[in-house]
């Protein structure tokens, strides 16, 4: 296992260029699963997970051409239709081929995710959504086994808003037979990007972006070619390495559109942050000011953003609030922030964060994705050495993030465990 090792205290100076969105990038992989045909995806990101579905949909007969950047996948020679338990709990996302899987190959056995590090992260409410398509859906020996001869267009509240959820039933319903109205559907920009790959295939789909999503089932879809969006996660973490280092970084490859909630809060936070050429300038203050946050669903602050803004707080002027509501247990990073001299206090949903002058290195544990990533941040204002050890769990969604940081003058490298 590898780790990171990360000496603080270096101004972060220069540009950076994002890197293709993970999270929308593994459904369009999924996605290859609804046609015959080679379709191409461009700025596919360099991460573990991608290589996670690509071998997955390996398993499953899908021929693939290159694993980043251009990509190209074809399900002519499908002849498995099950996604092992081996590969569901590496990759939670591997249920993304259970909507795709059912629509096109009438059948689907799925392992079904256990828990995982940051919640309990159910799927019931795919599972729901297709049965109510009319497909036959059964828990066996831990196994989800759907199949359908032709699903049925059907009308699917979410009791919550879920991404991967929306994704899978918008794949299912591109092949039913009539037409599926999806209400409460997520928002987040990754769902829209699979909308809109989805109508170049040729599917039916209105309402993407809104939280009603309206599909008209087709018999067939064609093969597409499509750019992949900028990660806007990654986006979010270089925006906080700046604002925690007093930087000026300009981000390249950037949709400031995507990131309306975490910018408002990162400039309430005292830091700058406009569009400058082509790409988007970011300048970190002297004094952080404290900002109180809560995730929510998009158009709100991203789960995903939650312990990269924390990592800043830590550092602000004072107190502030910072509030988890998507997911049941995704404050793993505190205690390990804690173990860098950080004041911060769980109560419940909230964690209550005193702004310190420093933190100080230490060697910190990554947990999951996010997590580490927040880790490094503090990291990167700490006083001294800090060590990140687990750091696969960063391979799995930030491409390079070590190489594009030392780019831009922070000390960081990695070392074997
Ligand atoms: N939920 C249910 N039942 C379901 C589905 C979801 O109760 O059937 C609950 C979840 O337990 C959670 C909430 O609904 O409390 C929202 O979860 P959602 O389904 O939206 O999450 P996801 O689709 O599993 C995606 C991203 C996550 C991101 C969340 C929230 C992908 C591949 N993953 O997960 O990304 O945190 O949406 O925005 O798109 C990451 O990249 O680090 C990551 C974890």
């Amino acid at each position: 296992m590898e780790k990171m090792i990360i000496q603080g205290g270096y101004r972060l100076v220069g540009e950076v260029s994002l890197s293709g969105a993970k999270n929308a990038a593994l459904p369009l992989f999924a996605a290859s699963l609804l046609v015959e045909d080679w379709i191409t995806l461009r700025n596919v990101p360099a991460l573990a997970d991608i290589r996670t579905i690509s071998r997955l949909l390996r398993m499953m007969g899908v021929k693939t051409e290159g694993e980043s950047g251009t990509v190209r996948l074809s399900a002519s020679g499908l002849h498995s239709f099950e996604a092992p338990y081996s590969m569901v709990k590496t990759m939670r996302a591997s249920v993304l081929v259970l909507g795709p899987l059912v629509a096109k190959w009438k059948q689907a056995r799925v392992s079904l995710p256990g828990g995982c590090a940051i919640g309990a992260r159910p799927i019931n409410l795919h599972l729901k959504g297709l049965e109510a398509m009319g497909a036959k859906v059964e828990l066996k020996h831990g196994y989800v086994e759907a199949s359908a001869d032709r699903l049925k267009g059907a009308e699917i509240y979410f009791d919550i808003s879920t991404v991967t959820g929306t994704e899978n039933l918008m794949m299912a319903a591109a092949l039913a037979d009539g037409r599926t109205v999806l209400k409460n559907a997520a928002r987040e920009p990754e769902v829209v990007e699979l909308g809109q790959a989805l109508k170049k295939m040729g599917a039916k789909i209105e309402g993407v972006g809104t939280d009603v999503v309206v599909i008209d089932g087709v018999e067939d879809l064609r093969p597409i070619e499509h750019t992949i969006i900028p990660d806007r996660i990654e986006a979010g973490t270089f925006m906080v390495a700046a604002g925690i280092t007093q930087g000026n970084v300009k981000l390249l490859n950037c949709n400031l559109g995507h990131m309306e909630a975490v910018a408002a809060k990162l400039k309430e936070a005292g830091m700058e942050i406009y569009p400058e050429g082509d790409g988007v300038k970011v300048i970190g203050p002297v004094n952080i000011k404290p900002v109180d946050v809560k995730t929510l669903p998009y158009p709100g602050f991203p789960t995903d953003m939650q312990a990269q803004i924390m990592a800043l707080m830590c550092l602000a002027g004072g107190l502030s609030v910072i509030t988890e509501t998507v997911f049941e247990n995704r404050f793993m990073h505190v205690s390990e922030m804690r173990r860098m001299g950080a004041d911060i206090r769980i109560e419940g949903k909230n964690a209550i964060v005193q702004g310190l002058a420093h933190l100080t290195g230490a060697p910190v544990m990554a947990t999951d994705l996010r997590a580490s990533a927040s880790l490094v941040l503090a990291g990167l204002a700490a006083e001294g050495t800090t060590e990140v050890s687990r750091i696969y769990h960063l391979d799995r969604g930030y491409e390079k993030l070590d190489q594009k940081l030392t780019k831009l003058g922070a000390k960081i490298r990695r070392a074997q465990e």
